[in-house]
């Protein structure tokens, strides 16, 4: 079966889909994107991933390409055509085509707007997440708007590969007070040796996941405390167990970090529980 994308109002093979050479998110990585889950063949927290999109749209001042409810109906529908039962969907705006220039497009010109979706295997997420993941920290040298979900992720590609060059799966970036932001494309937790959650608060330096959000809920069923404070690297290796989330990772066990073991080097009980509870709490629409 051939894979479908929908591009500015068409559905088109997957192969011949392509955005104009003077799109804005192209050149000038001038736009912002969501990344969905599907489970089942639905969305996971839709609702909160079209929240924070408009939210992202409105700080760059780019509109909304068409209203909710019809972008609901693309992305289900993409979903539908390339048959995903589980994996996710790729929603991308930008600010449209124009003549390169900086400035914003005079007149205003519609935005763009491309959706895909494509299937993951669930056992390899799970099969991940009994082995637990490593990660590697960098210094933090992405601009100050990171809570903006932009397509321009340089910083983030070049972490991730660092990671990936050191045998690890993310980076995490730590800030010039030694205290971990975020990684590459997941939020990072601890669990500190009084059983206590710990990530840092979403007012500025991280990206405010969707994961991260539903995860409160998660904690509160499991009666789990959970503390807004940022953490720095020796408190991670000091910690009982950390992770990361995200809407393609859920909770996944990190066990090392830069090459130490994080208490016995494998996934603790704390992010298994949590991991385990995480879709019946999250949204899933019927
Ligand atoms: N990344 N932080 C960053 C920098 C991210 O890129 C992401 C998501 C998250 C977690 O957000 P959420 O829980 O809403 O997925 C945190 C997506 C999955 C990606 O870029 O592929």
């Amino acid at each position: 079966m051939s894979r479908v994308a929908y591009v500015n109002g068409l559905y088109v093979p997957h192969a011949d889909a392509g955005v104009h050479v003077e799109d804005r998110g192209y050149q000038f990585g001038d736009g912002v994107y969501e990344v969905c889950e599907v489970r089942g063949g639905r969305m996971v927290d839709e609702r909160r991933h079209m929240e924070r999109l408009v939210r992202s749209l409105g700080e760059l001042r780019i509109r909304l390409p068409m209203p909710l409810h019809a972008l609901g109906v693309v992305l289900r529908e993409t979903v539908r055509r390339n048959r995903v039962r589980d994996g996710f969907v790729y929603l991308q705006v930008t600010r449209g085509v124009a003549r390169r220039d900086h400035y914003f497009p005079v007149p205003e010109v519609p935005p763009a707007i491309v959706v895909t979706a494509r299937r993951v295997d669930p056992a390899k997420n799970e099969a991940l997440a009994a082995e637990g993941v490593s990660v590697i920290t960098v210094p933090e040298n992405r601009w100050d708007r990171v809570d903006i979900k932009t397509v321009g992720l340089l910083p983030n590609v070049l972490a991730k590969q660092a990671a990936r060059a050191a045998g690890a799966r993310e980076a995490w970036f730590v800030d010039a007070d030694g205290h971990v932001t975020e990684g590459g494309s997941t939020n990072a937790w601890i669990v500190t040796k009084d059983g206590v959650l710990r990530t840092r608060p979403a007012e500025h330096g991280i990206l405010r996941g969707i994961t991260r959000t539903v995860m409160f809920e998660v904690a509160e069923q499991l009666q789990l405390r959970i503390e807004e404070r940022a953490f720095t690297v020796a408190e991670a290796l000091a910690a009982r167990e950390a992770f990361l989330s995200s809407a393609t990772t859920i909770a996944m066990p990190v066990v090392r970090i830069d090459g130490q073991p994080i208490g016995e080097g494998k996934p603790g009980p704390v992010v298994a529980r949590l991991r385990a509870l995480f879709h019946s709490v999250a949204e899933i629409a019927r």
